[in-house]
């Protein structure tokens, strides 16, 4: 599949890695991008850069209605990216309670597979297409400062896994995209190394094209991935190892 001529649904796309996913869809001639945004308002400056081809969606997608809408208003969309995601940095013990576990799980999890459901049949009336999911490596290993943002990610990896089987007899391309830390605005006081979104959404995009899977965009990402493979109990460890321990 091409991004030239592709009809894309960028959720999210008021965020850091939404506007950098619609501005590059654009640059690489996409027909139309819908932008996906809980505030339409929030759109406002992106949708000025080319009102003919940047369509404004209102779109919670944790919001069932909303999302039913979108897949009845986006009938032509063969590029569906689930960007939207939050993240809490909470521990699992540490939280004063389930809240940030139960919102983190209802948008990463929740809203992403509400999207992919209301999407199938979107996607398969126009050939196939493609899913992108915005997933994070550490959805393949726990972050304990950050934990049950680690666990929704990593019930989107499963997610993915099984979207892409579901999908296949439709043809439909199901891509789980792991990056480390990102440069976003949400990521500002994170320590480096940090991927430039650019890097990642060309990498997203470009295995649209190439028909791969499991995207690692920047060198952290595809380090930890590394190590996934030849040493996971280390790599499990060394995370564990950044969480402050109390005095
Ligand atoms: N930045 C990183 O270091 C990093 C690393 C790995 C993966 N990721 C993932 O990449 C994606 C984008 O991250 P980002 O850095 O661009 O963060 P961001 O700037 O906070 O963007 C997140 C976007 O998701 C939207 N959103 C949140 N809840 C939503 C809901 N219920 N319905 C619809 N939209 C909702 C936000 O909209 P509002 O403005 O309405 O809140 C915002 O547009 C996320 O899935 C994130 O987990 C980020």
């Amino acid at each position: 599949m091409q991004i030239e001529n592709a009809v894309a649904l960028v959720t999210g796309a008021n965020g850091g890695i939404g506007k950098h996913y619609t501005e590059t869809l654009l640059a690489l001639g996409a027909t139309r991008i819908y932008a996906g945004a809980r505030k339409i308002s929030s759109l406002d400056d992106l949708v000025a850069i080319d009102p003919d081809r940047i369509i404004p969606v209102a779109l919670d997608i944790t919001d069932e209605t909303t999302v039913e809408a979108a897949a009845l208003q986006c009938s032509d969309v063969n590029l569906l990216i689930n960007n939207a995601g939050i993240g809490l940095l909470k521990g699992f013990i540490s939280a004063p309670n389930l809240s940030a576990a139960r919102s983190e799980m209802e948008v990463n999890y929740f809203g992403t597979l509400a999207m992919c459901r209301a999407f199938a049949p979107v996607l398969k009336a126009n050939g196939g297409g493609a899913v992108i999911n915005m997933l994070s490596i550490l959805g393949r290993v726990n972050f304990p400062m950050n934990a049950s943002y680690s666990a929704s990610k990593g019930a989107g990896y499963i997610l993915t896994q099984g979207v892409r089987a579901e999908l296949a007899a439709q043809n439909t391309l199901v891509i789980g995209v792991m990056p480390a830390t990102v440069d976003t605005p949400v990521s500002q006081d994170f320590p480096p190394p940090k991927v430039a979104p650019e890097t990642v959404v060309q990498a997203a995009l470009q295995a649209v094209v190439d028909g791969v899977e499991d995207v690692y965009p920047g060198e952290q990402a595809e380090t930890m991935a590394a190590q996934l493979l030849s040493d996971p109990k280390g790599l499990e460890k060394a995370m564990a190892a950044m969480l402050p321990q109390p005095a």
